[in-house]
């Protein structure tokens, strides 16, 4: 730590006790400043940030301890307060505790206790001081609304290498099924980057493999019939910036060609063109399929590949960070209570059971699209699990049947008749096990199953392996 951060104030009306203490925080390397009133500590308060303030308790004239500490509350001054007490007050100084005070100690002072109870102050002083930062800046990178909700540990491993990849150059491939929040990390790995430039993304699935060469790489006046004038591409528009390759998986194999030699020599030339282009584009792609797989079937260039997932990020699907579904929900529940001007309380216990045992093959999109479609629905103060999904189970959705592939194994053929059976009931667990014709705890259990994939359980005694219509 470094000197100027060990800032305190110490406040006490007799002279000579303030003095041993300013003798005594010296010594230890503490910048110390003193005041003999509480006024004029108060005073020093508003001018100086200070860690920690030592205070007497009980100070003649006006301003004693316990006012400086209420004080120091009500205007938010993030500074910790310990208090020096006489024989006979400790129980007022176990009253400023309730008010807010960090510690208190007793006199006589003795200098190993005085130094140690100061220490701890800032020790909490800055560890207080690392969640706000760490707080400002997820909150920074995510303006407008746009956050990255979830503390699962699953979501953990893909935060920490954001947060530290983000100031970096390294192409970034973040890999994740369908709504999973791959350009959501994008967005914040670029705000992160500190990178003056703009981000800008491109859905390589969306457009045919022509326009979408022209879209990267622009083209020169002339260059095709049509091509009535020059036209930038997004790898210029996103110099000094990101450039977000987005479903990088349905790339044609002439294009990644291409952006394999930007990533090389980082220049191109547009379509048409023979001058080279010199660009300064840090690339994150992203995508739903699996790359090797698709480099073992030669639709992926293997070296392209690794220029692009030099660090990687894997999104995990909504099922296995189930414990963020209530953050998730609340969170995007007030983000369309305020969008659409509507004061909604929050979820029925049965509508939040419903949330996190759904199996939302769609991820945190899905889920979004529920909440908003609840908010505009509800009538009530609280969600229902009639407003988020198109249910009530209609009778139709409790008819049919439910195909299984010839060939699967049985244990898969039980999860998906669970999940299909879950999914036609609208995650009513109660309702399944009664279709299925077991208790509701088998279906909590092998749900419990169906997440942490692999922990098998010996016991197979259920039936349901091959009706599922019929109830
Ligand atoms: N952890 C999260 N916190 C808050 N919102 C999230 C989170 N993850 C995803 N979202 C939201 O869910 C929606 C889908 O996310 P996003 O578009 O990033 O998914 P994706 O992985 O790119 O999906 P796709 O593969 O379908 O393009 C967005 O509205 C996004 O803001
Ligand atoms: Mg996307």
């Amino acid at each position: 730590m470094s000197e100027a951060e060990k800032r305190i104030l110490i406040v006490d009306d007799e002279v000579e006790h303030l003095e041993s203490l300013r003798r005594i925080f010296e010594r230890e390397k503490y910048q110390v400043d003193t005041a003999v009133k509480g006024k004029e500590a108060l005073e020093k308060l508003r001018q100086k940030s200070y860690l920690v303030m030592l205070t007497d308790l009980i100070m003649p004239g006006g301003v004693d301890g316990m006012d400086l500490l209420k004080a120091v509350k009500a205007l938010g001054i993030n500074t910790e307060i310990v208090l020096m007490t006489a024989y006979g007050t400790v129980e007022t100084a176990v009253q400023a505790m309730k008010v807010g005070a960090y510690d208190f100690i007793t006199k006589p002072i003795r200098r190993i206790e005085v130094i140690r109870t100061i220490e701890r102050a800032i020790d909490r002083v800055n560890l207080m001081e690392e969640n706000r930062r760490l707080k400002e800046q997820l909150k920074r990178f995510m303006g407008d609304g746009v956050e990255i909700i979830g503390s699962s540990p699953a979501l953990a491993r893909p935060m920490e290498i954001l947060r530290q990849a983000a100031p970096s150059v390294a192409t970034i491939l973040i890999q994740g099924d369908s709504g999973t929040g791959k350009e959501l990390f994008a967005r914040a790995i670029h705000e992160m980057s500190g990178r003056s430039g703009p981000f800008v993304p491109i859905n390589c699935a969306a457009l045919p493999e022509s326009i979408l060469e022209t879209e990267l790489f622009g083209h020169e006046k002339g260059a095709f019939t049509g091509a009535i004038a020059r036209k930038e591409g997004r790898f210029e528009t996103a110099d000094g910036g990101t450039l977000f390759l987005d479903e990088i998986g349905d790339m044609s194999p002439a294009i990644q060609a291409k952006v394999l030699r930007v990533l090389q020599d980082g220049e191109f030339e547009r379509v048409g063109g023979t001058q080279p282009i010199k660009v300064d584009v840090r690339i994150i792609s992203a995508t739903n399929k699996n790359l090797r797989r698709e480099i073992e079937a030669r639709r992926f260039r293997e070296d392209l590949f690794f220029r692009l997932n030099v660090i990687a990020i894997n999104l995990p699907p909504l099922s296995e960070r189930r414990e963020d579904i209530p953050l998730l929900a609340r969170h995007f529940l007030e983000k369309y209570c305020r969008k659409n001007h509507r004061e909604i309380k929050g979820f029925s216990p049965r509508a939040m059971e419903t949330l996190i045992t759904r199996e939302w093959r769609g991820n945190v999109r899905e889920l979004e699209k529920s909440i908003e479609r609840a908010v505009v629905l509800t009538r009530g103060e609280y969600i229902e699990p009639g407003d988020l999904f198109d249910e009530i189970p209609l009778e139709q959705d409790l008819k049919g049947e439910i195909r299984v592939p010839f060939g699967i194994p049985l244990e898969e053929i039980e999860r998906k008749i669970i999940l299909e059976t879950l999914h036609r009931t609208g995650g009513d667990k109660k309702l399944t096990a009664q279709i299925l014709g077991v208790a509701s705890r088998t279906i909590y259990r092998k749900m419990g199953q169906l997440q942490g994939e692999n922990d098998n359980e010996p016991e197979n005694s259920e039936d349901s392996g091959t009706d599922g219509g019929e109830n």
